[in-house]
């Protein structure tokens, strides 16, 4: 029987040597120490010994069934450990590893320009208003004291929809519609798309966005309108910019007046920006045509104002060095990811 419990014992030993997994290890353990298994088999056995063999066999019997034990639990101990450490390896974070990128959305020059331009307007306390671009010829020209005929229609190469409708060419008809609802004081501007039949080159296209601005109130002077534009043009272009006025001719605007910045890339010495010029032209502006108040229901006798329309694309172009109105329009990303 001793021999039989050290044979039990070396298998059982062999067996969990090469146990690698915790299934193979309860086969062990069912296979040696289990009801059925090996040791209770050698156990039944003990009834035929005698009294004194007894003792010795079953002191014997214990022992092995406990290093059995001992072993099992070891080796489980191991195999556990190994798990946990394959499953740490699995898991394992690589810091040094570059990140992914997230590309995130950016707003389009133009839009930051024109947010810009209001945000500066609006603390001087101007309210915004919008309207259609699909326009009756009447907002466009007519009202605007550009009859049927106006050699200033031909200026502004219209796209007509029907004979009364347009694409606007301009904002100014925003003028108009604002005068018509709301008695003055007025201060508003209004920026939009208008539309001119130009073919697309490196100045112009089609389609560009306008920025008009409108006040009127009691006693509003030419003085009001070039202070006005000269702190909107220093806060978009900086203090030290120097503006000037010169004479100009728009029909609804009387006397009319275009200004110049001092270039923002020579600062006024001359350059390529400016053609050599040293002031670069920015906006059309006047004092409102006293015909456009009547027309609005306004009475000229009591009321003047001014009003001021600047291109969004050539401020942006300016701000930003830009010498080419298309990529404006084209959505290149490589383009607009650099503002
Ligand atoms: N609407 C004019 C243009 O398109 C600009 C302008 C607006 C001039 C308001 C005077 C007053 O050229």
């Amino acid at each position: 029987m001793k021999e039989k419990l050290e044979q039990i014992k070396a298998s059982a030993l062999d067996v969990l040597k090469n146990a690698s997994d915790l299934a193979a290890l309860e086969e062990a353990r069912i296979k040696f120490l289990g009801k059925k298994g090996e040791m209770t088999a050698v156990m039944k056995e003990m009834r035929s010994l005698t009294a004194e063999e007894r003792p010795v066999i079953g002191a014997l019997a214990n022992e092995i069934r406990s290093s059995i034990e001992n072993h099992i639990d070891t080796k489980k101990a191991e195999i556990a450990a190994k798990l946990e450490e394959e499953k740490l390896k699995d898991e394992v974070i690589d810091v040094t590893m570059p990140g992914r990128t997230q590309k995130t959305g950016k707003l389009h020059p133009l839009t930051k320009v024109m947010n810009n331009i209001k945000d500066t307007f609006i603390g001087m306390g101007f309210e915004i208003a919008e309207g259609p671009e699909v326009e009756l010829d009447y907002y466009n020209f007519e009202a605007l004291n550009i009859p049927p005929n106006h050699p200033a229609r031909d200026t502004q190469d219209t796209f007509y929809v029907e004979d009364n409708i347009v694409l606007r060419t301009q904002t100014s008809g925003m003028q108009v519609r604002v005068m018509e609802k709301k008695k003055p004081p007025i201060r508003m501007i209004a920026p939009g798309k208008v539309y001119r039949s130009d073919a697309l080159d490196a100045t112009h296209s089609p389609v560009f966005h306008q920025i008009e601005g409108l006040v009127v109130d009691k006693g509003v002077t030419m003085a009001d309108l070039k202070g006005t534009i000269a702190a909107f043009l220093k806060e978009l272009y900086g203090e030290k910019t120097k503006v000037r006025f010169r004479p100009h001719h728009f029909p609804f605007t009387e006397p009319s007046a275009e200004a110049d910045i001092s270039c923002f890339a020579c600062g006024g010495k001359g350059c390529s920006m400016c053609k050599g010029e040293g002031w670069i032209e920015i906006l059309g502006c006047g004092m409102v045509h006293p015909k456009v108040l009547q027309n609005c229901g306004i009475d000229p006798e009591i009321y003047s104002g001014f009003a001021f329309g600047m291109g969004l694309e050539r401020v942006a172009m300016g701000k930003y060095d830009i010498n080419d109105i298309r990529p404006f329009f084209e959505n290149d990303l490589r383009f607009l990811s650099q503002f």
